[in-house]
């Protein structure tokens, strides 16, 4: 199955004291099952629930675990004997919960007998969903509308998962290097490369041969204004930059999430290069000032303004860039939020609506330049946050009349046309915050335009 670290049980054992020292009631986490294609036995692929994997560890399919002072016993039932024909040898129930530390393990059908008064999170597969309402035997909300000890539960869990332990640490920091080759890879390929999907081919190859998987659908297109484009037809043509965002995740769950954007040729233009440069300097400046205590929307506001300046410099907008910040004039180009956190899930924990991103008492803002930031809290040593500004003309945002009207003064539409070659580009690194400040986990891979330009004439 997978390599575990000698220290892994007891990773999950002190998870698990430390959910204990939060809620004084059972939990049962549910780990879900594979949805069939055409038949039952034609799976997509199996992604356990990550609130599971949190304190189970491995992705075991149709298990169930409880929680209570500390315990933990594991639900899951033995492979069956015929099994073995067509999925060879497998662990055994015994076997899973030795590795996983568990306290007692039961069949799955025995998790009937015991749930009483449980708290959980609800599932977004269905059959698992149903399983849940069954077992429990009551009506079960979506997580962003629990209530009592369902809510109770899902806020001690977003206490312990906002920050990251040790091993967590460890395999975000492997999520991470293999993304970062898979860049470099994508790099290299792109000048010998003559579509998109060969470029997302050789970069979720490098993934693929360390045995991890992406943590979300690939993004590598010439289309980089499209933020979540996931098409990779278009013939790649000189003077094409492609915005590439690929991450790994571990064969435990762990992820991480990169951006690079770079021209076809291994030479950008000369208002490509402006535009880098700007998006560059955003994302230097918001890096260097992490630390905690930050609030994450000051950040973003940071980022806004550099932007905003640095386009004002350009003579594309026209005014005082913090009055422009104000008018939200800057989301004409940066039209998304900073970053989010990052951990078991690229966008962590959004399964559970904004509870997790959103410190309590805070909503999502209206307005057009904030409505999209994920992450609304100060932030603390052990957060680990993508860092991931960009700029894009998309033509919904520019061509939209009203918002031409809104923002006639502060665009120089005549001087944005010079830059008609910059469609998209986002530079996106994985950040954790420490004691004094930050590490950039994803650091290893280039990103200044000289560099980036060097790797994508290397061996050429
Ligand atoms: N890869 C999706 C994102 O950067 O948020
Ligand atoms: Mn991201
Ligand atoms: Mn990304």
């Amino acid at each position: 199955m997978v390599m575990l670290d000698r220290d892994f049980a007891s990773t999950l054992h002190q998870r698990r004291q430390n959910l204990k020292q939060q809620i004084e009631f059972p939990a049962i986490l549910w780990s879900g099952c594979a949805r069939s294609r055409n038949f039952p036995a034609n799976k997509f692929p199996f992604r356990a629930s990550s609130h599971f994997l949190y304190f189970a560890g491995l992705p075991l399919e149709n298990a169930a675990i409880r929680l209570q002072e500390g315990k933990l016993t594991l639900y899951w039932d033995n492979p069956a004997p015929e099994s073995t024909l067509w999925h060879g040898q497998q662990g055994d129930r015994d076997e899973i919960a030795a590795q996983i530390g568990a306290d007692a393990a039961y069949p799955l059908t025995e998790l009937c007998d015991r749930p009483q008064d449980a708290a959980t999170i609800a599932l977004p597969d269905p059959i698992t969903y149903q399983q849940q309402i069954n077992i429990l035997n009551r009506p079960l909300p979506l997580p962003q509308h629990s209530q009592g000890q369902d809510l109770a539960l899902i806020k001690a869990i977003i206490s312990l998962r906002l920050t990251h332990d040790r091993s967590a640490l460890s395999e975000l920091q492997k999520a991470a290097n293999v993304a970062v080759e898979a860049h470099k890879t994508g790099m290299t390929t792109a000048r010998k490369a003559k579509t998109e999907a060969e470029v997302r081919g050789a970069m979720e190859g490098v993934i693929i041969a360390q045995n991890m998987t992406c943590s979300y659908n690939s993004i590598v297109t010439i289309q980089g204004e499209v933020l979540h484009n996931e098409h990779y037809h278009n013939p790649l043509q000189p003077g094409d930059l492609i915005l590439a965002d690929v991450g790994a995740e571990t064969s435990l769950g762990w992820a991480s999430d990169i951006t690079r954007t770079f021209p076809v040729t291994g030479k950008f233009s000369p208002t490509q290069r402006e535009i880098y440069n700007l998006v560059l300097a955003a994302q230097d400046r918001c890096i260097d000032r992490l630390a905690p205590g930050v609030e994450y929307r000051d950040i973003h506001l940071l980022a806004a303004l550099t932007i905003t300046e640095g386009l004002v410099d350009l003579g594309i907008l026209r005014g005082n860039p913090a009055e422009l910040v104000d008018r939200d004039a800057h989301a004409l180009f940066f039209p998304h939020g900073i970053g989010h956190l990052l951990g078991l899930d690229v966008h962590d924990m959004e399964d559970l609506g904004d509870l997790a991103g959103y410190a309590e008492g805070r909503q999502r803002s209206d307005r057009f330049g904030l409505g999209y930031l994920r992450l609304d809290r100060p932030l603390r040593s052990g957060m680990l946050v993508t860092i991931e500004p960009g700029f894009y003309q998309v033509p919904a945002l520019l061509q939209n009349p009203e918002m031409r009207a809104k923002y006639k003064d502060a665009v120089n539409w005549e001087r944005l046309e010079q830059f008609a070659d910059v469609r998209g580009i986002r530079i996106e690194d994985d950040v954790l915050v420490t004691e004094s400040g930050s590490e950039v986990l994803t650091e290893k891979l280039p990103k200044c335009a000289e560099n980036i330009e060097e790797l994508v004439m290397r061996n050429w």
